[in-house]
């Protein structure tokens, strides 16, 4: 049996990946440490197999909450999921931010070391970073590992300062790492602040939707299931103190992705109403980025992970997942 501290559980990918480990592996104790900020629901977890799982509602800047968890369990791997992560929040809140987002990840980090320092062998960090830290790529090629940091917003700079941090114990100490870079993920569970849950939400009750600016920025969307099954793929092949971008590497601009949900809802309600007059274009985000744009070669070829669900099918998912959870 492996050990996987996975902290912000509760949240969007978290809770999708604790269901993935559930449903795809067998070997496996998941402990689950989530504050349980607005973001965080334990409805999220419910089809999970008690016999592998133990739950902490805390904070991952809490040094003893996080060392009781490695007193009591001989954890493996720590894949840090949580994090503050609305960019529109972290314009008018940073410090939290760099709170949850780098002081916490270095709390993590110091509590692994001192547990692991003796052998470090077959122990792995995996620090769930995201494609924002690259900047804005338009008119920019698809960034690589390699690819200089330039992050725009508080979330995207706290997300590239969370990866520094995590370098720097791997250079200095030695502590294994992966750090995986993924693209903008939907699929079930998003919290309702979020582009995609907010507007299913709002069309079945035809209501308007906001779009920033001219709707025409390019996003690299990724079914979640598809970004679990990658941060698996990393957990197990990835090459120590590696980077990994992990996205589908076709670019699609919000407006169309948006249009995509509306037909489908209309045809799946069979309602006229839920049509593109409900697309309200609103004065855009502070410093809103044009287009995020991964190569994900490094991935594909030495990991052998590609994406299984296309947009088409992944809308579909999502929709009736969303339609369930609102009794439609
Ligand atoms: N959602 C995406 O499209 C996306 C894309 C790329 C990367 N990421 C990264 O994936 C991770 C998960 O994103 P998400 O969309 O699931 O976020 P989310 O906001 O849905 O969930 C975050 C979870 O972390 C918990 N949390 C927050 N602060 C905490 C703290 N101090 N201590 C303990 N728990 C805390 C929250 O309660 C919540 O359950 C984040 O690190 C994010 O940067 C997300």
């Amino acid at each position: 049996m492996k050990y996987i501290l996975v902290t912000g559980g509760a949240g969007f990918v978290g809770s999708n990946f604790i269901e993935f480990i559930f449903e795809n592996y067998e070997d496996y104790y998941i402990v689950n440490l989530d504050k349980l900020t607005y973001a965080g629901s334990l409805d999220n977890i419910k089809k999970i197999d008690e016999s592998r799982y133990h739950f902490y509602k805390g904070d991952i800047r809490n040094f003893q909450i996080v060392e009781s968890i490695f007193k009591k369990y001989p954890i493996d791997y720590v894949i840090n999921f949580a994090a503050e992560s609305h960019v529109d929040k972290s314009l008018s809140n940073p410090q939290k931010f760099l709170e949850t987002n780098v002081l916490g990840v270095q709390n993590l980090l110091e509590v692994s070391l001192k547990y692991w320092k003796n052998n470090f062998d077959n122990k792995k960090f995996l620090q769930i970073s995201t494609d924002e830290v690259y900047g804005d790529r338009y008119s920019k090629d698809y960034a690589d590992e390699n690819t200089l940091l330039n992050p725009s917003s508080p979330y995207s700079a706290s997300k590239a300062s969370g990866e520094m941090i995590v370098k720097a114990y791997g250079k200095s100490y030695g502590l294994p790492y992966n750090i995986v870079r993924s693209s903008n993920n939907y699929g079930p569970k998003q919290h309702e602040e979020k582009l995609i849950p907010m507007s299913i939400n709002r069309l079945i009750k035809t209501q308007k939707i906001p779009i920033y600016g001219d709707g025409e920025q390019k996003r690299d969307w990724i079914y979640v299931e598809d970004n679990c099954r990658g941060i698996m793929a990393v957990l197990k092949k990835g090459n120590d103190r590696e980077i990994y971008n992990l996205g589908t590497g076709i670019l699609t601009e919000n407006i169309k992705f948006i249009q995509a949900l509306i037909c489908r809802l209309s045809k799946r309600l069979n309602d006229k109403q839920i049509n593109n007059d409900l697309i309200e274009y609103v004065e855009d985000r502070l410093g809103h980025d044009r287009e995020y744009k991964l190569n994900c070669r490094k991935i594909k070829e030495k990991l052998d992970w590609k994406q299984t669900i296309d947009l088409e099918k992944g809308i579909e998912k999502t929709i009736d997942w969303y339609l369930n959870k609102n009794d439609c």
